[in-house]
């Protein structure tokens, strides 16, 4: 397994490109089942979960080809109705299947999700909500098998759920009639996947606000879509120019998805300015003890909790971070402890008592964002930090070394 060593205390320097998102990306690979035709993605990350996405969708009998950046999913021949389970433990998002599966072919056989471990992660909105559209589900030896056809409805989600929203759009969009769907997730991944599902020739209106309405259609085209850069990418690289007191501009980066995170930032003394093509970041001046609760969009997101925790380690005062959405999501704690972080725990409140000059230490990466939250704790530390497990990583950030040794930190990959 391949371990990461980090040699602290540079501020990092320079210009970063912000990927295409990840959660945005695996949407828009699933839309693209629903049209018989070859879909076009661009500026998609080349990530471990994209590559896992595109081989669920090879093994219905779809193609992908992945060049340059550019993905092509040609759907024109779908002749199994499958997701197996040796590919979806891997990931969760790969139940995005159960909804594009059913709107393509009014059938799916999927296998319950696996994917980043923090606590239970229930699919029951996902699936009452297809029950409601007229969806017949059973569980069979760990798979779920639905059965259409669909027919439209009025469906209130219990809790407005990322993956219920993307599952419910992609079932809906062929079903007969109309749904109103309530209470669904906001975030800028749903609004491109209804903005690329519209372009198919969807009818769904509602974008960017918590009830959308979908008046079913026959059928879908084909289309040529861009992903949406990473906030979660963009918000990682923010926190670590801030707290090893470097100058980075993130290119790219979009700053109406980043709202809450940039407001946050803004009152722990970060100085950032949104230029014309991104956001410069320059980490002077002392950080200041900032609270955050995590919340959906567009409230402090979740994927940036441990990122920011990492950050309140360098800040003067007491911060709480708490996490609302995924109450045991704090793996992070006991690595970033140690490396001298001073951090208590009550059930999903940290308390973080800064600011401290963390040194370097051997720490374990256990999901996707804690280990994110490592990566900048090591840039910071002082000595030498190795850092295993870290494929968690190749998940979900592009080329997370190059880019960082652009930004001039001493980093490099060991395999054991
Ligand atoms: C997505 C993101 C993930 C992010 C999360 C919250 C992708 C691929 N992943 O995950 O990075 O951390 O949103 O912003 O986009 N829940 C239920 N029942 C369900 C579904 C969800 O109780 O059927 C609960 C979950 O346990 C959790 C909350 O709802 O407490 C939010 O989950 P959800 O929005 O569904 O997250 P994901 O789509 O899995």
């Amino acid at each position: 397994m391949d371990k990461l060593i980090i040699e602290g205390g540079m501020p990092l320097q320079g210009e970063v490109q912000i990927a295409g998102a990840k959660n945005a990306a695996l949407p828009l690979m699933a839309a693209a089942l629903l049209a018989d035709g070859q879909t076009t993605l661009h500026n998609m990350p080349s990530l471990v979960d994209v590559k896992t996405m595109a081989r669920v969708i090879d093994w219905t009998g779809a193609k992908t080809t992945f060049e340059n950046g550019s993905l092509t999913i040609d759907a024109s021949d779908i002749n199994r109705i499958e997701a197996p389970y040796e590919l979806v433990k891997t990931m969760r998002a790969s139940f995005y299947m159960l909804g594009a599966l059913l709107g393509r072919a009014g059938e799916a056989k999927v296998s319950l999700p696996g994917g980043c471990a923090w606590g239970p992660r229930p699919v029951d909105i996902h699936l009452s909500g297809m029950r409601a559209l007229g969806a017949e589900i059973e569980l069979d030896q760990g798979y779920i098998i639905a059965k259409g056809p669909l027919r439209g409805n009025n469906v209130v989600l219990d809790f407005p759920s990322v993956g219920a929203t993307v599952n419910l759009l992609l079932a809906a969009v062929r079903a007969e009639g109309e749904t109103v769907l309530e209470n669904v997730a906001r975030e800028p991944e749903i609004t491109s996947l209804v903005s690329m599902l519209n372009s198919m020739g969807a009818r769904i209106t509602g974008e960017r606000t918590s009830t959308l309405k979908i008046h079913g259609v026959d059928s879908l085209h084909a289309v040529t879509e861009t992903v949406i850069p990473d906030r979660i990418e963009a918000g990682t690289y923010l926190v670590a120019a801030a707290l090893t007191a470097g100058d980075v501009t993130l290119k790219s980066a979009e700053p109406e998805h980043l709202t809450m995170v940039l407001a946050k930032a803004a009152e722990a003394g970060v100085k950032f300015t949104v230029t014309t093509d991104g956001i410069r970041v320059e980490g002077r001046g002392a950080l200041r003890a900032v609270d955050v609760e995590t919340a959906v969009y567009p409230g402090f997101p979740t994927d940036m909790q441990a990122q920011w925790m990492t950050l309140m380690t360098g800040a003067d005062g007491v911060s709480l971070v708490v996490d609302t959405i995924y109450q045991d999501r704090f793996a992070h704690v006991s690595e970033l402890q140690r490396l001298g972080a001073r951090v208590s725990m009550k059930e999903n409140v940290a308390r973080i008592h800064g600011p401290v000059r963390m040194r370097g230490a051997q720490v374990m990466s256990t999901d996707l964002r804690a280990s994110a939250s490592l990566v900048i704790a090591a840039l910071a530390a002082e000595g030498t930090t190795e850092i295993s497990r870290i494929y968690h990583l190749d998940r979900g950030y592009e080329n997370l070394e190059s880019k960082l040794e652009m930004l001039g930190a001493k980093i490099k990959r060991v395999s054991d």
